[in-house]
């Protein structure tokens, strides 16, 4: 069987990791085996955004770099469809892979589906229900082009189910959460992040800002910033690690942060420990706001609605949008939830993938 994986922005390396791994536990058990081919489109190509990420999460070499790079998302999207389809074409596989929601995610699916090849789609079933963010839309036309749809959560089993997609869906966990296993304990002996930032545990709050929704619109990136700056005037740290189209946006508008401290984006394992320290993080990342709850910091996110509902119905994650005093009240209060839930798995996730993936592929060729 040849399975080729489409990979190509930040969170989607952190997803392949603990898949080439348990690709690689099967194909030692002498079972069908399963030929990998990676391709990395190139969404992002900034060391800090890519080669570190391969060199921490010890990622092979991608077999191919399509090299796509930035743009709108039509030109985005459409770059990497004619580039996936071309290796496709050449490669012949009998599944692709996908990874989440990003127009990368949406270019391997197509490209796919437009020739025939069954997708696995890991991350299916997420909804925020904004059609306002390119993400809802990729993840919902990921969906439907999908045959195996491997779901973190209930809600997400849900939805699928709400939108009459119910076969090939399969509840498998989050395989963040195999990567936050897998990674924390090297995490800890490698990296000298808190030390390096003269921080210590619990006396800082992590930020990120990232998504369209908010670095696009002048107006909430404004009132972010300024919620930052506020916190960390009235005597909490905040540490920011800018990503690029951030600090674009910021230096468009002549944004600049006068208490809060920015610094460049950090590497996987860095990120583990500056979240596992922090008092409490602010974000409006989707993975942040689970690593957060893995790790039991609070989080407050810069967002209108999440699909990680899980993680705010369980008290942890607090939904702020972008109003400044709201930001503050809810950093201040640091909501907490229980402790024992665990609705992400128990970090077998890319294991069972694999498992069900062999699975398909053997009913297929029985038949
Ligand atoms: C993308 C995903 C988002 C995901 C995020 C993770 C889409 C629609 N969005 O957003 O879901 O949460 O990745 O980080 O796919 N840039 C660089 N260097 C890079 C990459 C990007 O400077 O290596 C700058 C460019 O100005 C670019 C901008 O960042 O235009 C946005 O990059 P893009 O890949 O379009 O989206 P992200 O914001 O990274």
């Amino acid at each position: 069987m040849k399975l080729v994986n489409v990979v190509g922005a930040r969170p989607q390396f952190i997803k392949i990791g603990p898949i080439l791994r348990a690709i690689d536990a099967h194909n030692e058990k002498g079972e069908a085996r399963i030929d990998e081919v990676l391709i990395h489109t190139g969404q992002h190509y900034d060391a800090g955004l890519s080669k570190i990420f391969f060199e921490q999460l010890q990622i092979k070499e991608p077999d191919y770099n399509l090299g796509v790079g930035s743009g709108t998302q039509a030109e985005q999207t459409g770059e990497m469809l004619k580039r996936i389809e071309a290796v496709l074409l050449d490669e012949k596989p009998d599944w692709v892979m996908v990874y989440g929601d990003t127009n990368t995610t949406l270019a391997g699916a197509l490209a796919a589906a437009k020739l025939h090849i069954p997708i696995a789609h890991v991350e299916a079933g997420l909804r925020s229900f904004n059609k306002l963010m390119p993400e809802e839309i990729n993840r919902i036309l990921t969906d439907h082009m999908s045959e195996l749809l491997f779901c973190p959560t209930q809600p997400a089993v849900e939805n699928l189910a709400n939108e009459g997609i119910t076969s090939g869906v399969h509840q498998v966990g989050d395989v963040m959460y195999d990567s936050v296993l897998h990674y924390s304990a090297i995490a800890e002996g490698q990296s000298s992040i808190l030390e390096d930032l003269g921080l210590s545990n619990k006396n800082y709050a992590l930020a990120t800002v990232h998504r369209a929704e908010n670095t696009d619109d002048a107006s909430r990136l404004r009132r972010i910033l300024s919620a930052l700056d506020r916190i960390a005037m009235e005597g909490l740290e905040v540490i920011l690690p800018i990503h690029p189209r951030t600090r674009n946006r910021m230096s468009e508008l002549e944004l600049v942060l006068t208490h809060a401290r920015v610094i460049e984006p950090v590497s996987y394992l860095d990120m583990l420990l500056l979240q596992k320290n922090a008092h409490a993080i602010l974000t409006d990342s989707g993975g942040i706001q689970k690593e957060a709850f893995f790790f039991r910091v609070p989080c407050v996110t810069l967002r209108d609605e999440t699909e990680w509902v899980e993680t705010v119905e369980s008290g942890w994650n607090t939904l702020v949008g972008a109003d400044v005093e709201t930001i503050c009240r809810a950093t201040e209060q640091r909501a907490t939830g229980g402790g024992d839930a665990s609705f992400y798995g128990e970090g077998h996730a890319a294991e069972e993938m694999i498992n069900h993936l062999s699975d398909s592929m053997a009913l297929i060729t029985s038949n």
